[in-house]
């Protein structure tokens, strides 16, 4: 594809994702995320004709420019927007996708535990919200989304949003996911709610009733509803500007 071709589709992709991007001019002379990407284009390229060292230093020019490290090493898709740019890092055996939207201080990084392909591969349209980390050669299905903040440290299945600290799913194909087996919990702290868990059932047995078979948090998602319900009537009344 023509440079001048390739520089528009990447102008036009802000345009389409970012409500606050106005015209083409702006979002070529204010978007650093976008030169960042730029950059990439041609450490990648010296770093693919094996000029490593000259890679290496055409991307830490880009870094000092725009505050976003992307190894030339990487590889990179069409359509990538960094959205606000700062702090953003890309690691040597990362892949990513066409289509694929970061925030600021996101990071696609190894856990400083593997060699050879040690940092993610994120596919077609995934979104990961700001400060994110994606950590070690784990792969984020198509259409996903990180939630800002989250630590990824294992895969995640396509359309699907995963949030928290270690990530786990909240949304899969549209529907809500709760987690309602404490095995499923991914935290240090799981063993605890185990062994918690656990001791519940052995008491209720003891005290000679058979658990209940409740269906598991009706009055968290009603509680949820109401207050998504109240929400959207306050934005009826306050605006809250767009594209942050
Ligand atoms: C992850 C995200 C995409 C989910 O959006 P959504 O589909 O509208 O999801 P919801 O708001 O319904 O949230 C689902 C649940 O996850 C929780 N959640 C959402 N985002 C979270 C986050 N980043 N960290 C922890 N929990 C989060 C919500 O509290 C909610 O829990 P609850 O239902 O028990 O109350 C969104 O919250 C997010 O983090 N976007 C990133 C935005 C961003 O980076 N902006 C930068 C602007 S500069």
């Amino acid at each position: 594809m023509p440079v001048f071709a390739r520089i528009r589709e990447d102008i036009d992709s802000v345009l389409e994702r970012d409500p606050a991007a106005r015209s083409r001019l702006e979002v070529f002379l204010c978007y650093p995320g976008l030169w960042a990407v730029w950059y990439y284009r041609l450490s990648h390229r010296l770093w693919r004709s094996r000029l490593r060292l000259p890679a290496r230093l055409l991307s830490q020019v880009g870094r000092f420019f725009t505050g976003v490290d992307i190894h030339p090493g990487a590889e990179l898709g069409r359509r990538l927007f960094i959205d606000h740019a700062t702090g953003v890092v890309i690691g040597e055996t990362a892949i990513v996708g066409n289509d694929v939207t970061l925030y600021q201080g996101v990071t696609l990084g190894g856990t400083g535990k593997g060699n050879g392909k040690r940092h993610p591969t994120l596919c077609n349209g995934v979104f990961v919200g700001n400060n994110a980390n994606v950590l070690g050669n784990v792969t984020i299905g198509e259409n996903s989304r990180v939630g800002a903040g989250s630590v990824v440290l294992s895969d995640v299945p396509p359309n699907s949003t995963v949030v928290g600290v270690p990530a786990h799913i909240v949304y899969r194909n549209g529907e809500r996911v709760l987690i309602t087996d404490p095995h499923e919990v991914k935290d240090p702290l799981s063993d605890a709610l185990i062994a918690l868990s656990a001791r519940v059932e052995e008491l209720e047995q003891r005290l000679g009733g058979q658990p209940q078979p409740v269906e598991p948090f009706t009055a968290e998602a009603a509680e949820r509803e109401a207050y998504r319900m109240q929400l959207d009537r306050l934005r009826q009344y306050v605006s809250m500007g767009e594209g942050i």
